[in-house]
């Protein structure tokens, strides 16, 4: 739809940027922290692993401030469970609380709003040897890690976020790495985890409501609508099929307390529905977040399944994650979009339809927690001319602010990243950040910090907020 007028971002806009602790901090086993499973999993050979990152543990200070020179109005970070609660459960780290609390005293200090994220991919490695996600056990070690972070710092933080991208861990887990020598679970041992985490977000959500009143929680998941490859009825179900399970059935659960039916189905007739007990329906439904968080990078094209051995295929650019499966959908080009570097789609239009559906879908504020391009950035001359992410990050502010104009509820925007970090799989030749960290891959350098030319450019947005977009 087009406007004569288009809405501004509203007043107290949440004007962010995001990183997660294990792809910043560095500092793997330092003051107390344990490892996690992410520490522990195989790294290729040829890219940083995550031993040093950015070393923002020691440098928080000094990227706040540059944070707080941008302009940001929120700073969205992970918690990394294993400062906390080095052995997944029961004796508090007093180092690694301090460290959290620094980092959201220095945040204040600047009127920066700290997001804090409970739980992004970095299981306790103890935990996992136990059993991880397989065990019922592993809920309880989660609440008592959410009572922790609650009494320590419900206080001073307001927004929540319970599980980063829980579908992506779900559907696509080599993405995010495997222990050495381990196998990918299979689907049905993938759901029973699905099933123990929900609950135990469920509980989390409830807890927190409890605990920190006035506080706001929710998921964040990695939402994207699908487009049906052609106008054929069974492209467009299958287009379907994938949105269900893919997003929708992920966030049907923290909101509505139900598995999406379509899920259901395909679960009970694959044989791999996880085991629930009559009360978890009871504890998922006692549980509702504030709004919905979201990550979105790029939308999908989908063809119907045709069940020729060729439905599913690897992601372009990205070996780890398979997309396809026989008779439930096959992935399909989309001429009408243009890819990143790296193969990723890039689909700002998608973002406003995405927005919308999910929108109209939950009726929940949404606050945007993911986006943005990697690319293999270039210093030259002390300055990093990245205007492929500024055109990036216009566009998709731009249709965000289509999408407010639509009427979509929008809490903020926190793209990724704050400042260069370890891409989950290729170190630090893909950047994401709007300040450069000069190292590479191997040599460490002075881990100096430079701001791009994005990093000026969402100054300007911030401080006109927003309506040079
Ligand atoms: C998101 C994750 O899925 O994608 C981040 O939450 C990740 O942790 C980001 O870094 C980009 O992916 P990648 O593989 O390019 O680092």
């Amino acid at each position: 739809m087009n406007y004569k007028n288009r809405k501004d971002f509203p007043e107290n806009f949440l004007w962010g940027a995001s990183t997660s602790a294990y792809q910043v901090e560095g500092a793997v086993l330092e003051d107390g922290k344990s490892p996690s499973i992410i520490d522990m999993y195989e790294h290729p050979d040829d890219v940083a692993d995550f031993q040093i990152a950015s070393d923002h543990y020691h440098r928080y200070k000094e990227d706040i401030a540059l944070f707080a020179q941008m302009g940001l109005k929120a700073y969205r970070f992970s918690i990394a469970w294993t400062r906390i609660l080095p052995e997944g459960t029961g004796k508090v780290n007093e180092a690694g609380v301090a460290f959290y609390k620094n980092v959201i005293r220095e945040c204040r200090k600047y009127q920066i709003e700290p997001i804090v994220t409970m739980y992004h991919f970095d299981l306790p490695y103890c935990l996992e040897k136990e059993g991880g996600w397989n065990r019922r056990e592993t809920i309880d070690a989660f609440v008592e890690y959410g009572k922790n972070l609650f009494e320590l710092y419900g206080k001073d933080v307001v927004y929540w976020l319970t599980i980063n991208e829980q579908n992506t861990m779900i559907l696509h887990p080599g993405a995010i790495g495997l222990p050495k020598g381990g196998k990918v679970p299979g689907k049905k041992e993938l759901y029973q985890q699905n099933h123990h985490m929900m609950l135990a977000q469920a509980k989390v959500m409830k807890l927190f409501h409890e605990m920190v009143p006035g506080g706001k929680i929710g998921p964040a998941l990695n939402l994207t609508a699908m487009y049906p490859a052609t106008c054929a009825p069974e492209d467009a179900i299958a287009a379907h099929n994938w949105e269900v399970l893919r997003c929708w059935n992920f966030a049907d659960v923290p909101v509505y307390g139900w598995y999406h039916p379509l899920a259901v189905s395909y679960l009970e007739d694959r044989g791999i529905m996880p085991e629930v007990l009559s009360e978890d329906y009871e504890t998922l439904k006692d549980a509702r977040p504030d709004f919905i968080a979201m990550n979105y990078y790029s939308t999908a094209t989908i063809g119907a399944s045709k069940g020729d051995g060729q439905d599913v295929a690897a992601r372009a650019g990205d070996q780890q994650i398979m997309l396809g499966e026989n008779g439930v959908y096959r992935p399909a080009e989309n001429p009408n979009v243009e890819k990143s570097q790296y193969g990723w789609v890039i689909d700002p239009v998608g973002f406003r339809y995405t927005l919308r559906k999910v929108y109209e879908r939950y009726h929940l504020p949404i606050l945007v927690t993911e986006n943005g391009i990697g690319a293999s950035d270039q210093l030259e001359d002390g300055k990093v001319h990245d205007e492929y992410r500024i055109d990036f990050l216009k566009k998709h502010l731009y249709q965000m602010r289509l999408a407010i104009t639509d009427g979509v509820e929008m809490i903020g925007y926190c793209p990724w990243a704050a400042l260069d970090l370890v891409s989950t799989h290729q170190g630090y030749q893909k950047r994401y950040g709007f300040i450069y960290v000069d190292r590479d891959e191997f040599d460490l350098k002075d881990m100096k910090r430079i701001l791009k030319d994005s990093f000026f450019w969402y100054q300007k947005t911030i401080a006109e907020n927003g309506k040079n977009i």
